[in-house]
């Protein structure tokens, strides 16, 4: 198997992992040429990528603002750019917000998908040189106990309108493999933190909160648990499977990083006091313990030995580093947070489609 790999599509490049995806792959030396396609949602942001246009632009880079459910234009940048690989990340992708409007999730995570899969059929037919890869979630698995983790080989149990969703579209993607031989990979991984994910997430909207002097609240007892992997981790595993992971496999990635809610929320007041030398107890009077999230899973654990033996991947980051950046990235970009939640791109957005 040889792939391609010079003209990419990204879906959802504009959002949190996106863009990460698309800074790590020009910063990693990519020089094909990369298709950014993102219906810019209330999460994508396309100054995320303003370095990226800077420095790529109009050469390198492109962005297309495409809804993945549209079939005539999606099809039409796939035969423009002769787009040889798909990176999908586009989706719906918080589960607070599929709980009050489970809609959206299903035509984006899953008609969206069957879109984007319908025409890589149609227009991939004669090659296998191709690779469409699912960002997937470990949510798809449903809720553990104190014990275990998620492999490859874990069933399908998710319980949130979100993760029924991502569910629905890894399946589309393994019938896809399985009865087109259209070459898929699928990565189910863990929470993601990191520089420009949008603060309604736990991780952001709790430091954008103390930042502030908000309530940081905690769902239910807060001794939920999750796996925290960072960011550029991700990127890094993704970028691996790109380059060799096998048709047809499923890969996990998890960063190895189990904490509970609340240990968390502490450890952050912890690092925000060192970082801005006010008393740690001043951000603890913070955590504020709200009604728990309907349906709300109690664990999430993966088991990555998959990928770090067939790819030779392990996270790189330990949560100290991670958070610290993060923690930092946020003090200094308090204008992008602003931008984000005013959704003051949408100035950009008048500017460039008039
Ligand atoms: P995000 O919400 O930050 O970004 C999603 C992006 O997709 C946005 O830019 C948005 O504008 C775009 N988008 C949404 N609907 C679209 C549509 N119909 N057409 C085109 N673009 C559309 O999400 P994220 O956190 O970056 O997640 C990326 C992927 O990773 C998702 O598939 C998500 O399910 C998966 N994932 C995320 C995490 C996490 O911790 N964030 C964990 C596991 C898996
Ligand atoms: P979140 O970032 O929404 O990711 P997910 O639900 O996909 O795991 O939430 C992470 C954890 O933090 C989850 O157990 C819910 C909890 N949480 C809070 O306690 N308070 C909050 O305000 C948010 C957004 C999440």
């Amino acid at each position: 198997m040889k792939r391609k790999l010079k003209n990419i599509m990204v879906t959802g490049g504009a959002g949190f992992i996106g863009s990460n995806f698309i800074q790590y792959l020009f910063n990693n030396g990519f020089d094909g040429i990369l298709v950014n396609v993102d219906s810019l949602t209330y999460a994508g942001n396309p100054e995320n990528l303003t370095e990226i246009e800077k420095q790529h632009g109009e050469k390198n880079y492109f962005f297309k603002k495409c809804d993945i459910q549209d079939y005539k234009n999606i099809k039409d940048i796939f035969q423009q750019y002769d787009i040889d690989a798909v990176i999908h990340f586009a989706a719906e992708s918080h589960v607070d917000r599929s709980i009050y409007g489970p809609k959206e999730f299903i035509f984006t995570n899953i008609i969206g998908t069957f879109n984007l899969l319908e025409i890589a059929r149609e227009l991939w037919k004669e090659r296998d040189d191709v690779l469409f890869h699912h960002i997937s979630t470990d949510e798809v698995f449903g809720s553990l106990g104190e014990k275990g983790y998620f492999t490859e080989e874990t069933r399908y149990s998710p319980n949130s309108p979100y993760s029924a969703s991502k569910a629905a579209s890894d399946h589309l993607v393994r019938a896809y493999y399985k009865t087109y031989g259209l070459p898929c990979t699928i990565s189910n991984c863990s929470n993601n933190y990191g520089p420009f994910q949008f603060p309604e997430k736990m991780i952001p909207l709790m430091i954008c909160n103390a930042l502030e002097g908000k309530p940081m609240p905690v769902y239910g007892d807060g001794l939920n648990v999750r796996d925290w992997l960072y960011v550029e981790d991700h990127c890094e595993a993704i970028s691996l499977i790109m380059h060799k992971g096998q048709d047809g496999q499923t890969y996990n990635i998890g960063g190895e990083n189990e904490w509970k809610n609340i240990d968390l929320v502490n450890f952050l007041c912890e690092i925000l006091s060192s970082l801005t030398e006010i008393n740690i107890e001043e951000y603890k009077k913070l955590i504020t313990f709200i009604k728990d999230r309907p349906g709300h899973d109690r664990r999430y654990a993966i088991d990555c030995k998959k990928i770090k033996k067939v790819l030779g991947w392990s996270p790189g980051h330990t949560f100290e580093t991670g958070i610290e950046q993060t923690i930092k990235w946020y003090m200094n970009n308090q204008k992008w947070v602003e931008n984000i939640k005013s959704g003051s791109y949408k100035e950009w957005i008048r500017k460039h489609y008039k």
